[in-house]
C-alpha cells in the first residue's frame, strides 16, 4: 500500500487540534481537501495502483474525505455561530455609549455664585417660604394699605386668611423682602443675611416679564450701619460678579421700606449712556424696625434686592427671559 493511513490519521489529528480560527481552518482545508491537497493526491495515485489495491485505497480515501468534510463543516459552523454574542456577553473593545451629562441650571449657578460672594463677605444664607402673609409681604415693610403693589393686579392672593391676623390674606410673595421681616423677628442684630428665592407677580409673560422669577435679598443690621457701607458693599459685589471694569451709579428712588432708597444701574462701556437697572436698595426704614419690635433708634441697617434673571441676562447677553423656563437643552447646554 503506497499510503500509510495510520500515519495520515495521526498527522490529521494533530492538524485538526491546531485549527483555532477561520484562517487556520482554511489552511487546513487547502492542505487536505484543496485541488492539490492530500486527498486529491491519493485519488490521483489510484490510476497507477495495481488493481487489487485500488478498492482498499479507495475505501480508505472515502472514509478520510467524509471525516475531513464533516470536520471542516462542523468547525466552520462553530466559528461562525461564536461571532453571535450570547446574552450578557461583554466586549471591552466596543466603543462606549456616551450619556449626556446634565449640570445645574443657569439660574441656580447664578444664585449660588451671588450667594457665595456675599458669604465670603460674612453674610449667611436663609430661605423663606413662597407662601407669605400679607403682613410680612406688605404691612411690616411699611407698605400702606392703599399702595398699588397690594392690588390684585400686582400680587397673587391666596384663598386663605393671614394667620397673623394682622393682614387679611395669605399670598405668593411678590418680593423676597418679607424674608427681612422673618429674619428680624427671629434674630437680634448684628446680622448679615442673603435670602435667595422665587417671587410671583401676575405679569403678562413677554421677553422681559414672567409671573415667577428669582430675587436675592440682602439685609445687614447693626449699630452705625451707614449709606456708605451700602455703597461700598454693592460696589464690591458688582466688581466681583461683573469684573473690575464695571461702572455703576446710584440713582435716587423710592421704596416704602427703605429711606433713603436708590436703584443701582450698571454700564460696561465708558462714555455710553445705556445704563441698565440692576437692583433696588436703601437704608432700612425705622418703621420696619418698629414692626419687628427692635428698640427705637438703636440700630441702622441696609437692604437690597436684586433680580437674578436680569443679572444673568445682562451678563450672558440673553434677550428673552422665557429661555430660562423652557428647558430647551439647546439653551441650557450653552451655560
Ligand atoms: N423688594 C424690592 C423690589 O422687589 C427691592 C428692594 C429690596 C429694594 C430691598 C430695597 C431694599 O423691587
Amino acid at each position: 500500500m503506497p499510503w500509510n493511513f495510520d500515519d495520515i490519521k495521526t498527522q490529521l489529528t494533530a492538524d485538526q487540534s491546531a485549527v483555532a480560527d477561520a484562517k487556520s481552518l482554511e489552511a487546513f482545508r487547502i492542505k487536505y481537501l484543496g485541488r492539490s491537497g492530500l486527498l486529491q493526491k491519493i485519488y490521483d495515485s489510484m490510476k497507477t495502483l495495481p488493481p487489487d489495491q485500488k478498492p482498499l485505497v479507495g475505501k480508505e480515501a472515502n472514509v478520510l474525505r467524509q471525516s475531513l468534510e464533516s470536520f471542516v463543516n462542523d468547525r466552520k459552523n462553530v466559528l461562525e455561530s461564536s461571532t453571535i454574542k450570547p446574552a450578557g456577553f461583554f466586549d471591552p473593545t466596543m466603543p462606549g455609549v456616551a450619556f449626556p451629562v446634565g449640570h445645574q441650571h443657569l439660574l441656580t449657578q447664578t444664585m449660588d455664585e451671588i450667594c457665595e460672594i456675599f458669604q465670603q463677605m460674612g453674610f449667611s444664607i436663609h430661605e423663606g417660604p413662597e407662601k407669605e402673609t400679607e403682613f410680612n409681604n406688605f404691612t411690616a415693610l411699611n407698605i400702606p394699605d392703599n399702595h398699588p403693589s397690594r392690588d390684585g393686579f400686582d400680587t397673587f392672593y391666596l384663598n386663605e386668611p393671614d394667620p397673623s391676623e394682622k393682614g387679611v390674606h395669605c399670598l405668593l410673595r411678590s418680593h423676597t423682602s418679607p424674608g427681612q421681616i422673618r429674619i428680624m423677628q427671629q434674630f437680634q442684630p448684628p446680622l448679615a443675611v442673603v435670602i435667595p428665592g422665587k417671587v410671583y407677580r401676575p405679569d403678562a409673560v413677554d421677553a422681559s416679564h414672567s409671573f415667577m422669577f428669582h430675587q436675592i435679598e440682602g439685609l445687614l443690621v447693626d449699630k452705625d450701619v451707614k449709606f456708605s457701607d451700602l455703597k461700598g458693599l454693592v460696589e464690591m459685589f458688582l466688581k466681583k460678579f461683573f469684573g473690575p471694569e464695571i461702572r455703576m451709579r446710584f440713582r435716587p428712588h423710592y421704596f416704602p421700606f427703605t429711606e433713603p432708597s436708590a436703584e443701582v444701574d450698571i454700564s460696561w462701556q465708558e462714555g455710553k449712556k445705556d445704563w441698565l437697572e440692576i437692583m433696588g436698595c436703601g437704608m432700612v426704614h425705622p418703621n420696619v424696625f418698629k414692626a419687628v419690635g427692635y428698640p427705637d433708634g438703636k440700630y441702622t441697617g441696609l437692604a437690597f434686592g436684586l433680580g437674578v434673571e436680569r443679572i444673568a441676562m445682562l451678563r450672558h447677553r440673553i434677550n428673552d427671559i422665557r429661555y430660562f423656563y423652557q428647558n430647551d437643552t439647546r439653551f441650557l447646554e450653552q451655560f
